[in-house]
């Protein structure tokens, strides 16, 4: 049997992950996968979530299964902080999952047992997991266009051009905010009238909201999401607690269907019994310290503080990216890094130029030029800068 096995495709994104492992250069810099580093270089425990684990090692009395789609304490606390209260609870259909990634993949399940023939409209680029977990779950996706490598921002005549070809009951995939890989996110008037538009071709808006908090700030990051789900009749939404949480290898994720009243207890059943049929009851630790998190105010008050600390650091490694860029080509191409929003811009660049910039000085992208800011820390900018306008600067 095993011997018909042929080698899986490799990860754009774990692969860099990899090959920064295996490189003993002491001053390589990590630019790949999104996760935060510090000014140290460490993706730090947040305290308040070193508080709620105290929380719970004094008070949890129990380790035993939950419920299939986990914990309705953890999806109540999660949609209020997603969702903000825009919609009534008798709307809401949800589950815990696997982290995010597997918050999308339950949600590319629950779209292909409903509806087989619903095609999945996925950005390009996005997060290549994103067409992955498509194609791993049977549900044809198509692509649309979104970045503008020219101005850095949106390709807006592109995505609407690209978005009339779905048929009513596609699916679009959105990103909630920080869009990964390009880092250029939807204004308020964009969200309006992307809503509008799904609305009147009746189709259903998916959005991926990984990075809540990294952007504007948590209520400001959920705005656009915010007001699909007040607009439309359905929204699926995947949410992840590993970024805005620190809680990346705790998996902690959801997914929730917005539907009407009448549609949610048969999606929310739908919802369980996929869980089921994939991992089983969903991972707990990191879901309920999210929970503990946001049911207790002081706890709450202090993640805010440190996700405000977190977000500011960011922004600060971009306009200072910007500015030593500026500096070293003296002109204004790489001035989008500054406006961007979230871990990650794209510096474009062919795999022979990203390979270059590896080998000669050791900085790790993914294919294309993504860059996760998060990984740069205020010593090396200059270096980075350097690096980057000798290799892709023309
Ligand atoms: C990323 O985009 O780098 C992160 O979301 C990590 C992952 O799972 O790909």
């Amino acid at each position: 049997m095993f011997h018909k096995l042929t080698p899986p495709p490799p990860d754009a994104i774990l692969h860099v992950m990899q090959m920064f492992r295996d490189d003993p250069r002491s001053d390589k810099i990590d630019l790949g996968v999104g996760v935060y580093r510090d000014a140290t270089g460490l993706t730090p425990v947040m305290r308040a979530v070193k508080a709620a684990e105290a929380h719970l090692v004094a008070t949890q009395d129990s380790k035993g299964y939950v419920a299939m789609a986990g914990d309705t304490a953890y999806h109540a606390a999660m949609a209020d902080l997603v969702l903000g209260g825009v919609v009534d609870t008798d709307r809401i259909a949800a589950a815990a999952t696997t982290g995010g990634t597997g918050a999308v993949r339950q949600a590319m399940e629950l779209i292909h047992t409903a509806d087989p023939a619903a095609q999945v409209w996925i950005s390009q680029p996005s997060w290549p997991n994103h067409p992955a977990l498509a194609q791993s779950t049977d549900v044809p996706w198509r692509p649309y266009r979104y970045y503008d490598v020219q101005s850095g921002g949106i390709d807006r005549t592109g995505m609407m051009a690209d978005l009339e070809n779905a048929r009513p009951g596609d699916v679009v995939l959105l990103h909630g905010c920080c869009h990964n890989p390009t880092g250029a996110d939807f204004t308020e008037s964009d969200w309006a009238d992307m809503a509008a538009f799904l609305d009147k071709r009746g189709l259903i808006p998916f959005v991926d909201i990984a990075y809540q908090g990294f952007g504007d700030g948590v209520d400001a990051d959920a705005a656009g999401l915010r007001h699909l789900a007040a607009r439309l009749p359905r929204l699926i939404i995947a949410a992840s607690a590993a970024k805005n949480f620190g809680l990346y290898r705790d998996r902690a994720g959801l997914y929730m269907v917005i539907c009407p009243p009448e549609e949610r207890d048969t999606t929310q059943a739908m919802m369980a019994w996929l869980n089921r049929s994939s991992t089983g009851f969903p991972p707990d630790h990191g879901a309920r310290v999210v929970t503990t998190i946001l049911n207790d105010p002081a706890m709450k008050a202090q993640w805010l503080d440190e996700l405000g600390e977190m977000r500011a650091r960011v922004n600060s490694l971009r306009a200072a990216l910007a500015t030593a860029l500026r500096r070293q080509t003296g002109s204004d191409r790489f001035g989008f890094l500054g406006a961007q929003k979230g871990m990650f811009s794209i510096l474009g660049g062919t795999d022979a130029q990203i390979a270059r910039l590896r080998d000669d000085f050791g900085l790790y992208l993914v294919g294309g030029g993504r860059m996760n800011i998060a990984g740069l820390n205020e010593p090396a900018i200059d270096r980075v800068a350097t690096a980057i306008a000798a290799v892709l600067a023309d």
